[in-house]
């Protein structure tokens, strides 16, 4: 038998309902705070991500889904979403339609990563991203549409947790001091922190080794080694985000494992995900969309991961899965005007199911009972010859008669189509 990729899921029938309706939530909200869907490719070039993710980091170097194409072309699976969008924007100059510009995404990411509980191979992420701007306010609308996602699912004890990576000089400077700091002590680190100390520094913040973290808690904290200009982003960020009552904590440890990030960056976690906490992360990326080719514009924007999502929030009510109305029929003719009332009422709006594997009546009425039916209809050749179709409301039990000539009115009312 062909099993499934290592690390990669089906979504069932059955799951489906929840993963529509966060995602119908997600659009709806977002939509409300003005920002507009956007699809990308799921393959990009390689260089793409190489450029803005970062040659040294992780993803780049060990989790992308990199093969030749037909014609000797690098191409990758897109590991995340704000890249594809950048290169997007700047493809289709839409800096030229409108200074700004608020987008949101759902789709599949994919990352060969070690698949463990809420980490996979394919996974799904819900975003933002708003480019075109630099003003503090959009970092706080960001993240604020986060929050507010996450209070409309009910979705309880996150952390929203920021810090500030500081301009690019700053971020120079931190190296510097970094670097500094850490040569006295670089036989504490680990092997791969002894590398990243060379090609990428900041990414050692990242390490999970308890050793290398140790070393770290005592290392120059990058909000105290920022310009006066950043401070001061970061200071109106957080009486904002006051302002609005978003509560936070601030850990100066945030870097985040991709590269593009500049001032503002965050990070929620959630208890009930074990050593996979992290639900949502973001930040602002000003020298993003420039460095790819683009204007000089800032950026900013979030992903959370919707399979996580799902784990944290727990098992929902069922959504979405209740039927109508079940026609069950006893006989060829009945079936005959049965299939025909079923495919109307669908036209009508009204979500309708009919029996295709001749099951007898008592089978027909569990299927309606297993569909969640609000009503069952019976029509059998008795009620064909009267001309009337029995009416069952599932939920009391009453039954009454409708007159064959008048069914699909009737359940218009009842329905309010
Ligand atoms: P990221 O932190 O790499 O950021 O991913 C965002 C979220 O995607 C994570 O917090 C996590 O919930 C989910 N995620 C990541 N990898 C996996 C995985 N292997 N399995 C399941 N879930 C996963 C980004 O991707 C940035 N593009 C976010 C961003 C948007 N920054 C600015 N705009």
């Amino acid at each position: 038998m062909i099993k499934r990729l290592k690390g990669m899921r089906d979504i069932l029938p059955d799951e489906i309902g929840t993963w529509q309706y966060i995602e119908d939530t997600a659009r709806t909200l977002f939509e409300t705070f003005g920002y507009r869907e956007i699809r990308t490719p799921i393959l990009e070039e390689t260089s793409l991500f190489i450029k803005s993710i970062g040659e040294t980091t992780d993803i780049v170097q060990k989790e992308m889904y990199t093969f030749k194409d037909k014609g000797g072309r690098r191409i990758s699976l897109r590991p995340e979403g704000t890249a594809p969008i950048v290169r997007s924007y700047i493809e289709n100059n839409l800096d030229k339609a409108d200074p700004l510009f608020k987008l949101y995404y759902i789709g599949g990411m994919f990352r060969t990563e070690r698949p463990q509980a809420g980490r996979q191979r394919q996974f799904y992420q819900i975003g933002v991203e708003v480019i075109g701007s630099e003003n503090f306010y959009i970092d706080v609308e960001v993240i604020y549409l986060m929050k507010a996602y996450f209070d409309k699912l009910g979705l309880a004890d996150y952390t929203i947790k920021i810090n500030t990576l500081g301009c690019p000089k700053d971020k120079k400077s931190i190296k510097k001091e970094l670097s500094k700091f850490l040569s006295k002590q670089i036989n504490q680190l680990c092997k791969d922190c002894k590398v990243r100390f060379k090609k990428n520094i900041l990414r050692i913040f990242d390490c999970k080794v308890e050793g290398c973290k140790a070393v770290l808690r005592s290392a120059p904290k990058i909000i105290d080694n920022i310009c006066p200009h950043c401070h001061s982003h970061f200071e109106s960020v957080k009486n904002t985000l006051e302002l609005l009552k978003v509560p936070y904590t601030i850990d100066p440890y945030i870097v985040r494992g991709l590269d593009y990030y500049t001032k503002t960056t965050f990070e929620v976690t959630h208890p009930n995900l074990g050593s996979q906490d992290a639900i949502a992360a973001g930040g602002r990326y000003d020298n993003l969309v420039h460095e790819t080719g683009g204007p000089r514009v800032g950026a900013c924007g979030f992903a959370l991961g919707q399979d996580r999502l799902i784990m944290a929030l727990g098992p929902l009510k069922r959504v979405g899965a209740s039927l109508d109305l079940y026609i069950a029929c006893l006989g060829q003719e009945p079936y005959k005007q049965g299939f025909k009332f079923c495919n109307e009422l669908r036209l009508n709006n009204i979500s309708a199911e009919i029996d295709y594997l001749n099951k007898s009546l008592k089978a027909q009425m569990r299927q309606a009972n297993k569909r969640c039916a609000k009503y069952v209809s019976i029509l059998g050749e008795d009620e064909l010859e009267k001309g009337i179709i029995i009416l069952r409301n599932m939920s009391n039990g009453q039954q009454r008669e409708i007159k064959i000539s008048n069914f699909i009115d009737e359940a218009k009312k009842i329905f309010n189509k």
